[in-house]
């Protein structure tokens, strides 16, 4: 479905990203490495956000470098942000409402449905994240990328979307710091590190591997 082939993003004197190659044929794939590795970089160029300055993304055959974000959403390539823009006095189902007519199914899906009256201004970071996954689940994603979905949420909060992704079965890319979360919800895993891919496979083989032991994870999570 998804094809990044050869991309290079430099700002500057920094290369950001460094000649990366990937394929993502439908399921979870999983994205972690050190801060600056390039993650969110990489994400702003598969989104449209950012031109790198060589390679090519491919998204169900058709060749997406350098379109425009809306575009690329339009194909069904669907990013959500940290931070999210809601209209904060406005309710979460009337926020939902603006962009979908099947606000009920969708909010049933985040497990928001009981909180459809709430002003989204109101909600937990936990329900804002959901909400998040919501309005992006309503431009009928073929795939979502999702940049740090755990950060800031409580231990409760995090299982609660873990459980609720798990039930997504739209195809995802997940970059994520929290690996506890992560590995619960991908079967491949990607490693970069200063711009470079240095692993990928199943989680397990990667808290094993000694470059990735060093570059990230550090030890003691390896003899965990
Ligand atoms: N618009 C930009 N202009 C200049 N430098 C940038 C820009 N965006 C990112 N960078 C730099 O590129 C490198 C990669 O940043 P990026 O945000 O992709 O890292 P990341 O892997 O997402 O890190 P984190 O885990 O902290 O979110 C960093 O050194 C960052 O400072
Ligand atoms: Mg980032």
């Amino acid at each position: 479905m998804l094809e990044v082939e050869g991309i290079t993003k430099r700002f500057g004197a920094l290369v950001a990203l460094d000649n990366v190659s990937f394929k993502v044929n439908g399921g979870r794939l999983g994205i972690i490495g050190p801060n600056g590795a390039g993650k969110t970089t990489l994400f702003n160029v598969i989104s449209g956000f950012l031109k790198p300055n060589s390679g090519k993304v491919k998204f169900n055959g058709k060749d997406i470098t350098g379109l425009r974000p809306s575009k690329i959403a339009e194909m069904g390539l669907v990013r959500t942000f940290q931070i999210l823009k809601v209209f904060k006095s406005l309710t979460v189902r009337e926020n939902l409402s603006i962009i979908s007519e099947d606000s009920r199914e969708l909010l049933e899906i985040v497990d928001l449905w009981e909180k459809r009256d709430v002003l989204a201004g109101n909600l937990s970071q936990g329900e804002m994240r959901k909400l998040g996954i919501a309005l992006a689940l309503a431009k009928n994603p073929k795939m979502l990328l999702l940049d740090e979905p755990f950060s800031g949420l409580s231990p409760l909060e995090c299982e609660s979307l873990v459980e609720i992704l798990k039930e997504v079965k739209t195809p995802m890319v997940i970059i994520e710091h929290k690996l506890g979360e992560l590995f619960d919800l991908v079967d491949r895993v990607i490693v970069l590190n200063f711009g470079k891919i240095i692993f990928e496979g199943k989680p397990k083989d990667a808290v094993k591997d000694s470059k990735v032991v060093e570059a990230y994870i550090g030890e003691d999570y390896a003899q965990n």
